[in-house]
């Protein structure tokens, strides 16, 4: 692995394919980013708290509110009935209520607004309802949720090819059952709304949201007011990861709804523990697959049905379904397949997106597959991998039929094999395993592929905003959200680039619905994408008319307008030097416009939702990673001894950046896979709601030894820059770690039993799966 040095930012360096910091990192470390809740609170400002149910599944007979009206500071009590318009946020399907309404479907369900002079107030006057249920029957599990057909939307399946006569005529057959948790978002800043009501009806509202259009749109919805009544405003979110993007609307509602029947600024915020009980989360999904395969691993058919807890109501269920369903070959060639994902209706949380959107849970089952084949036939599950990897010919057609033109998944794995000497390295633990009967180490390196696109294809356009000020300084505004994930810094370096400008002389403000309309959500990693090319439009008719103006006022006639050259803040025209904003100032004498918007629209896209087939990605990023982990294999504790990242950003805008967003997701994706674990009661309350009982990784989890690589590639598509989106993509890398352990597992039996490992792989899950290996093998279940 080529070692790649991340450049040097300084303010001369190049705006583009530079590693210039985070544009808000002075702020994120002295404390000044300004966050919802940060933002001066206006005279009069009041503060809402829900009031929660504490049944999964029943009716409410009684809802009694006097005690909550009748405690100190409260103002108002607000529930379903008050809402003037509809009683839904849902995002796609409208079957989630805002407040409920005779019905509670899961512990956590909001029943009640209370809105009281201070925070604190709010809080506990919303413990003093009274509330009267008659149970109904509750669904916990998706698996019978299955068992009862009872799904939020109708079974999704994807079949090429002939499936069922592969698998029978195959020689090698492997079945199985699987189970892949799910994952609470974790944002630091967790959901917050602040509302204010404006004159003739309108609500501005400052919103930590991923999706500012759809939250524009549910609070008009609910209060019966046009989208032109209602601002939104957001400049930053602490963290969203797919919890901000339908989430939200619950929240803005509120506060919404309060703000504009009091006619005073009201803000929500939950706490901590309110946040995880009411908001969904990651799906966990429950596999059942039969492949077929040859002498070498090669499989012939595969056959998969993918249940995932939906929770209450679909939310994004369908999506991030399709999505699974688009990425169960991952990286491999798949000619004879049937894939079917179910949304279950479960009496728990709405689940929703969560960084890779279903990807990660559709391509890991196809990952865990292999892993079985490769030890079932006693070979490297890396060999068994590059056999079925995509490539050549007639192995490039997806099961959705799209072809995979992009491919580099066979070099990138080589060069990865290599610089982390995979080899030297799996001879090694084999020898340190021989002699060591209580730890273990295990290794394994697993790829991936992932599609770059939302599945809808008008979902992909973005517009921007730029205006060039009379002293050379520019304002850029998009579609997109800041949550982090350095859009606004790409963003601002695409626009300096095209303008030939320092990025330093460029700044991005707070998304806000009243400039760009009809955004898309900041989400399935396009940010970057859909906004640095709206942004680069936007700019380049700027330049364009500044050329033209450039070209006749100082080309003496003989310089065209493309032969004007703008680079480091000067602008070229033949022997004349201008510097940029002293042409900008001409430029605005003569009355050229110094502002522009910019508009973008994927090309090249199409998706026939009932065949799920077309062409849903633009392209595909690619990437892989070895993990290196040691068990202990009498308490199932381990550790990450070494990790190895290799990822496609493209031609990458800001390497640093980049690396930052590949390590995070990989930590955050070994989280979900080894640590977090939701966990229901048996009356369906989730008792991991905190800190303190959901363990998400810490600094002190990170390798020892952490290589991350970006690897030298150009988009081949017109991407942005020639780069490509990496927000989700590596929050697959993980999978090695989780494989990892797996081998280890294995190395305490005879190396040839597949550990029935579930994820997430806790000391517990790890401990099971080491007693029935060890059971299997007849070793008895303790060394
Ligand atoms: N990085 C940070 N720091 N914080 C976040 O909330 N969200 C992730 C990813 N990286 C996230 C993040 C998710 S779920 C997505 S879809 C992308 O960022 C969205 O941003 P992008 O499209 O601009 O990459
Ligand atoms: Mo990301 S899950 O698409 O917000």
């Amino acid at each position: 692995m080529k070692a790649e040095t991340l450049p040097q930012a300084s303010p001369a360096a190049p705006a583009a394919h530079h590693g210039h910091p985070h544009e808000s990192a002075h702020l994120h470390v002295s404390g000044e980013a300004t966050y919802v809740d940060d933002i001066r609170e206006l005279a009069g400002t009041v503060h809402a708290a829900l009031g929660l149910s504490t049944q999964a599944h029943a009716r409410i007979t009684a809802l009694g509110l006097d005690a909550v009206r009748a405690m100190p500071g409260v103002i108002a009590v607000f529930t379903a009935a008050d809402i003037p318009g509809s009683n839904d946020c849902g995002p796609i399907i409208h079957d989630d209520p805002i407040l409920a309404d005779g019905l509670v479907q899961y512990v956590g369900q909001p029943i009640f607004a209370v809105v009281a002079e201070s925070h604190e107030l709010a809080r506990c006057a919303a413990r003093r309802a009274e509330v009267a249920y008659e149970p109904l029957p509750a669904v916990l599990d998706p698996l019978q949720a299955k068992q009862q057909h009872s799904f939020v939307l109708p079974p999704m399946q994807l079949v090429r090819g002939d499936p069922a006569a592969c698998l029978a005529a195959a020689p090698h057959r492997l079945a199985g059952r699987w189970q892949v948790g799910g994952q609470e978002q974790f944002y630091l800043e967790g959901q917050i709304s602040y509302a204010v009501p404006r004159e003739d009806g309108c609500i501005h509202l400052w919103c930590s949201t991923q999706h500012p259009t759809e939250m524009q749109q549910v609070v008009g919805h609910a209060l019966g007011l046009a989208a032109n009544q209602v601002v939104v405003e957001m400049r930053r979110m602490g963290g969203g990861f797919g919890g901000k993007e339908s989430q939200s609307a619950l929240f803005a509602c509120v506060a919404a709804l309060a703000a504009s029947r009091l006619r005073r600024p009201v803000k929500l915020r939950p706490d901590r523990d309110d946040d995880m009980m009411i908001t969904g989360k990651r799906h966990d999904f429950h596999y059942d697959y039969d492949v077929g395969f040859d002498d070498d691993g090669r499989i012939l058919a595969a056959r998969i049905e993918m249940t995932a807890r939906a929770g209450f109501s679909a939310d994004l269920s369908g999506p991030v379904a399709t999505r699974a369903i688009c990425h169960f070959d991952n990286a491999y060639y798949l000619s004879d397949v049937d894939i079917r994902a179910l949304c279950a209706r479960t009496n728990t949380q709405s689940n929703t997106a969560f960084r890779g959107f279903g990807g990660p849970q559709g391509a890991i089952a196809i990952e865990y597959i292999i892993d079985s084949i490769a030890r079932e036939l006693g070979r490297d599950p890396l060999d068994v991998r590059k056999l079925n990897f995509y490539g050549g010919e007639g192995r490039d057609l997806t099961p959705y039929g799209q072809r995979v033109e992009d491919n580099v998944i066979h070099e990138l794995v080589a060069e990865l094999e290599a610089g982390s000497a995979y080899r030297e390295r799996r001879r090694g633990i084999a020898a340190f395993n021989a002699a060591s009967p209580v730890l273990k180490k295990g290794l394994a390196l697993t790829p991936l592929k992932f599609g770059i696109s939302f599945n809808v294809a008008h979902y992909n356009q973005a517009g921007a905003l730029v205006h060039v000020y009379t002293d050379g300084s520019v304002l850029v505004n998009h579609g997109g959200t800041e949550m982090g994930q350095g859009l606004n810094t790409k963003v601002c370096q695409v626009v300096a680039n095209e303008l030939g400008i320092p990025l330093a002389q460029v700044r991005a403000t707070a998304a806000d619905t009243s400039k760009v309309a009809n955004t898309s959500a900041t989400a399935a990693s396009t940010g970057a994408d859909l906004n640095g090319k709206a942004a680069e439009d936007a700019a380049r008719r700027i330049r364009l008319r500044l050329a033209e103006f450039a070209a006749g006022t100082y080309g003496g006639g003989s310089i065209g307008a493309d032969a004007v050259r703008f680079t480091n803040g000067q602008v070229e025209i033949g022997e004349t030097v201008q510097p940029f904003a002293e042409l900008v100032i001409r430029a605005y004498e003569a009355r050229v416009q110094l502002w522009s918007e910019g508009f973008y629209a994927t090309p090249r896209l199409s998706w026939d939702l009932s065949t799920l087939t077309g062409r849903p990605f633009y392209y595909f990023a690619y990437g892989a990673a070895v993990s290196e982990v040691l068990v202990d294999t009498l308490t199932g504790e381990w550790r990450l001894l070494r990790a190895d990242l290799l990822h496609d950003a493209g031609n990458s805008i800001n390497p640093a950046i980049d690396i930052g967003q590949v390590e995070g997701a990989f930590i955050q994706g070994m989280g979900w896979l080894t640590m977090e674990e939701l966990w229901w009661n048996k009356d369906g309350r989730l008792m991991t709601h905190a800190p303190s009982t959901y363990k998400i990784p810490a600094a002190h989890d990170c390798p020892a030894e952490f290589h991350t690589r970006l690897f030298r590639n150009h988009s081949h598509e017109d991407t942005i820059l020639r780069s490509k989106a990496v927000g989700e993509p590596p929050l697959l890398l993980p999978f090695s770690v989780l494989l990892a352990i797996r081998d280890a597992i294995a190395a305490a039996g005879d190396g040839r039993t597949n550990p029935p490992l579930r994820a997430p792989a806790t000391p517990e899950a790890i401990l099971d799966a080491v007693e029935a290996v060890r059971a299997a093998c007849g070793e008895g279940s303790r060394p």
